[in-house]
């Protein structure tokens, strides 16, 4: 093939690649404007390099014609997450596009089911339609999740395979597995982190609530003229503000809803 057709073939993969990429983008951007937390760290993409393509053709027998149907990563994006909990989020999300704007083909999970090597991702292989001057063109191409300690190992193992041209001794390789190990282990350390501290924000909230809803009360009753009840509550309030904990001030807040709702009654009464 000449060097100008394949500048024709290669369009649509990167058109696909622009396109998937502003995509995954938007989906960070959105969820930064509404300062909730992203499942997306940072994307990547690239278009296969044609002499790659070539390498790969020839090494499983692949005819010229079949390129197109049987190399399914010459359109490549990467989506880089924090968690490992995101990776299943952002899978989740490209099903949701399943007959809207892609097709799952299949799909490898290598981040339950690691590799010899110890290589860890989710590999999400699409079928994806561009417009072209031509008309729709449907391309493969390979969605690579991954957390930010995955791709670490990754890139590093990748560029020594391919420094020591996949010769690396196998005394290296076990350290290479081991490290890939130590990266998971980092991910799922950073995982438990963000369960405590997610776990000590919600007991924020929750006491944060009850606060406020006593000092309601406490107004509520001064103003139905309970004075004696609301100093009371008040005072018990002033104290497990300084030693009490969320179970105390909850029993609080029940006792001044009794409270309160009695006040309520017997003004109805009247
Ligand atoms: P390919 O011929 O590479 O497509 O292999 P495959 O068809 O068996 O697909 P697989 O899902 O195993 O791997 C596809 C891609 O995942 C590769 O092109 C790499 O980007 C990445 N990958 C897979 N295994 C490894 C690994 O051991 N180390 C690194 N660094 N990347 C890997
Ligand atoms: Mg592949």
């Amino acid at each position: 093939m000449l060097v100008k057709d394949w500048k024709e073939f290669l369009v649509p993969y990167e058109q696909a690649v622009e396109e998937l990429k502003i995509k995954f983008k938007s989906i960070r951007k959105q969820t930064r404007s509404k300062n909730t937390y992203s499942p997306i760290e940072f994307v990547t993409g690239r278009v296969k390099e044609i002499s790659s393509i070539l390498e790969k053709a020839k090494k499983l027998n692949i005819p010229f014609n079949k390129i197109s149907e049987e190399v399914e990563d010459i359109a490549g994006i990467r989506i880089m997450c924090q968690f490992v909990e995101d990776i299943y989020t952002m899978v989740n999300l490209i099903k949701q596009r399943e007959g809207k704007d892609l097709t799952v083909v299949y799909e490898k999970d290598y981040v339950k089911n690691f590799k010899e090597s110890g290589y860890r991702s989710y590999h999400v292989i699409i079928r994806y339609p561009v417009q072209t001057t031509l008309g729709e063109v449907e391309v493969l191409a390979e969605i690579q999740i991954r957390t930010l300690a995955m791709n670490f190992w990754a890139t590093i193992e990748h560029s020594l395979n391919y420094k020591y041209k996949q010769s690396i001794p196998s005394h290296i390789k076990e350290r290479l597995k081991k490290s890939a190990e130590l990266a998971f282990l980092l991910d799922q350390e950073m995982s438990q982190i963000k369960e405590e501290i997610m776990d000590a924000q919600t007991m924020f909230e929750i006491k944060s609530n009850i606060i406020s809803d006593v000092l309601d009360n406490i107004t509520n009753l001064y103003s139905l003229g309970k004075i004696s009840e609301s100093t009371s509550i008040q005072d018990k309030f002033n104290k497990l503000i300084e030693y009490g904990d969320i179970f105390e001030l909850k029993d609080l807040l029940d006792e001044s809803n009794l409270k309160v709702q009695k006040a309520r009654l017997e003004l109805y009464d009247l």
